[in-house]
């Protein structure tokens, strides 16, 4: 039922890609501060509105794109300035290490107790999750990627809660990381978890509002209890039923992706690339997003469902639907990282 209604908002979506330079500006409300720069937008603008007309005429593809608040950027812009995920120093050289071993009796699982080949063949934990924020140009992806994952692990805990937690008091508190230049999930959320780090608790983002920049950190706001029990962090090597298994079991869960350039005009269905990097390609992330679940498209086939800091105008209200089972495709299954 969900989808359908969100389908039937899209197909009206598809329309903007119509829009002359002039409405869109005022659709969502862009401003330039001179002249000069307005010209050199409505040039990208147009280039890339003709390009999606293109893209979207090919009968071929599995996703559509669609002008959206970004269109004026490059995509190497774009890209550079709205992801944020860097392979900490211990992967690098080692990217097999863990933090914990999951395949652990001693954990709960919240879910069932699924393997890759007896998971059900559709979950969406969509239910779990607050409202899809805007991250803006600063690569902190990595702290909204970790507030999404926390937000939904205090709701199965207890169905009532219904708080934005603050990624600005991670990029603010959390230094070890590199603020809008990229941070690493599992190390913020075990950094949330110690005394002297977050000791267990957060802000809300109402207390202590997101500025798209480091700033003065304050760790007395913090009046969310986290509860966090462990922090967990897979080594999934391409295997996309391992991770299968895991959204099954565990609910939402954090990944590290490469999004490419093609992410930036994505507005619905399953997004495949084939020129992202795919396979067991591990070391090529430079995006960290949340799964929520996955199911299977009736024509464009099976997909992850993967919610995104980019804003609610971008994508399917701002989540997106990224191939599953398809080699890997944009290095989805590489690291499964979440709290329990
Ligand atoms: C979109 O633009 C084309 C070409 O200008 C026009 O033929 C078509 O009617 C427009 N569609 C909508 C929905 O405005
Ligand atoms: C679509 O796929 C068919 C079959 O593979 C191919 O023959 C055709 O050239 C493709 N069309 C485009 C526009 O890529
Ligand atoms: C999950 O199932 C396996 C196999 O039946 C069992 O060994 C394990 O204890 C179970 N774990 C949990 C947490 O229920």
């Amino acid at each position: 039922m969900k989808w359908i209604i969100i389908l039937s908002l899209f197909a009206s979506a598809y329309c903007f890609s119509n829009l002359t330079f002039t409405q869109w500006r005022l659709r969502y409300r862009v401003t330039f501060p001179s002249t000069k720069e307005r010209r050199q937008r409505e040039k990208i603008f147009i280039d890339t509105k003709n390009e999606i007309v293109a893209f979207n005429s090919n009968p071929n593809i599995t996703y559509e794109k669609d002008l959206n608040p970004y269109t004026h950027l490059s995509c190497e812009e774009f890209i550079s300035t709205r992801c944020g995920t860097k392979l900490p120093e211990r992967l690098r050289n080692n990217p097999q290490a863990i933090v914990e071993d999951v395949l652990d009796a001693r954990i709960a699982y919240p879910f069932g107790n699924y393997t890759s080949a007896d998971a059900p063949d559709y979950t969406d934990f969509t239910n779990l999750m607050q409202p899809v924020q805007n991250q803006l140009s600063c690569g902190s992806c990595w702290a909204f990627s970790v507030m999404s994952q926390l937000e939904g692990l205090l709701k199965i805990k207890d169905s009532s809660f219904n708080t934005l937690l603050a990624p600005q008091f991670l990029l603010d508190c959390n230094t070890a990381q590199v603020g809008c230049i990229g941070g690493w999930p599992t190390d913020a959320l075990s950094w949330l978890k110690t005394k002297l780090g977050g000791n267990n608790k957060a802000p809300s983002q109402l207390l202590y509002p997101y500025r798209a920049a480091v700033k003065t950190c304050r760790k007395t706001l913090s009046t969310i209890n986290l509860d966090i029990q462990q922090v967990r962090e897979r080594y999934l090597g391409g295997n996309e039923g391992a991770l299968k298994a895991q959204i099954a079991n565990f609910g939402p869960t954090i990944v590290a992706i490469y999004a490419s350039n093609d992410f930036q005009y994505y507005s619905s269905g399953v997004f495949y690339d084939p020129t992202c990097p795919s396979g067991n390609t591990c070391l090529i992330l430079n995006h960290a997003v949340t799964i929520v679940g996955y199911g299977t498209h009736p024509t464009y086939g099976d997909y992850w469902l993967v919610r995104n800091s980019w804003g609610s105008d971008w994508g399917e209200d701002g989540y997106i639907r990224m191939a599953r089972n398809r080699n890997n495709n944009c290095n989805i299954a590489c690291y499964a990282m979440f709290a329990q």
